[in-house]
């Protein structure tokens, strides 16, 4: 069974829940102002297209909920508790495989106004949670550029695993990049009480 989208994670700082039609404005807002800290990092778009159009934030929100709702990907937009309305991020279990399987691909990015404050380990850390408890997976992997010292710094927090390198893994900003191969199991992550679930094979 998938997690309800009323899902809402909540950690000593923050609040994680699922992105809502009516976030469309503010993660605009959002989007805008993180372009040049966030495109080094990003699949470029196709030509023509602008990522932070109303159209594009639209369908982007709409496709999250859609992908909740049918367990093939659960995607959190991330903000503080003491200002629950301005959105300050976002962490995503991507690409979801059951089966053999039961593994999700890590996405995350940070307003740059706050990063390195710890909040987005804090906020991985609660998705874990999730991932493991109600959304039943076995595997969480990550993929880091070499030259991402924050995003390895972040991993590396948060106790995963190093499982390889991989060339030329992912097009990122248009270029065929490098990448550390990362993952974290159901057996290396205790889940606290009152979120165990069965996540055997299915
Ligand atoms: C990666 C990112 C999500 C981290 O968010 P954050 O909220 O700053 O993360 P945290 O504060 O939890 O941890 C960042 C760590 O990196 C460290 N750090 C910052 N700059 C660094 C640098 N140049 N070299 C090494 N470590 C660095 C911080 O000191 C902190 O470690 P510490 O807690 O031991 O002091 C954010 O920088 C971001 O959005 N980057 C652009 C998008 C991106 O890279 N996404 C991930 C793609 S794999």
């Amino acid at each position: 069974m998938v997690p309800p989208l009323s899902t809402r994670l909540t950690t000593q700082r923050l609040v994680l829940r699922p992105p809502r039609t009516g976030d469309i404005g503010e993660l605009r807002r959002l989007l805008r102002h993180n372009q040049a800290h966030l495109n080094p990092w990003n699949p470029a778009p196709r030509p023509g297209e602008d990522p932070t159009s109303i159209t594009e934030v639209s369908n982007t929100v709409l496709r999250h909920r859609r992908e909740w709702k049918s367990g093939r990907s659960f995607s959190f937009m991330l903000a503080l508790l003491t200002d629950p309305g301005r959105l300050i991020g976002k962490i995503a279990l991507n690409g979801i495989m059951r089966g053999a399987m039961h593994g999700a691909y890590l996405g995350y990015w940070m307003d740059v106004d706050h990063q390195n404050g710890g909040l987005c380990t804090e906020g991985i850390s609660a998705v874990l949670d999730f991932a493991f408890g109600p959304a039943r997976l076995h595997r969480v992997q990550a993929a880091i550029m070499p030259h991402n010292p924050r995003s390895l710094r972040v991993i590396e927090k948060l106790g995963f695993r190093r499982e390889g390198y991989a060339e030329r893994y992912l097009q990122i900003a248009g270029k065929w990049e490098d990448h550390i191969l990362f993952a974290r199991t159901r057996e290396e992550h205790p889940v606290p009480d009152g979120s165990r679930h069965d996540n055997a094979v299915a």
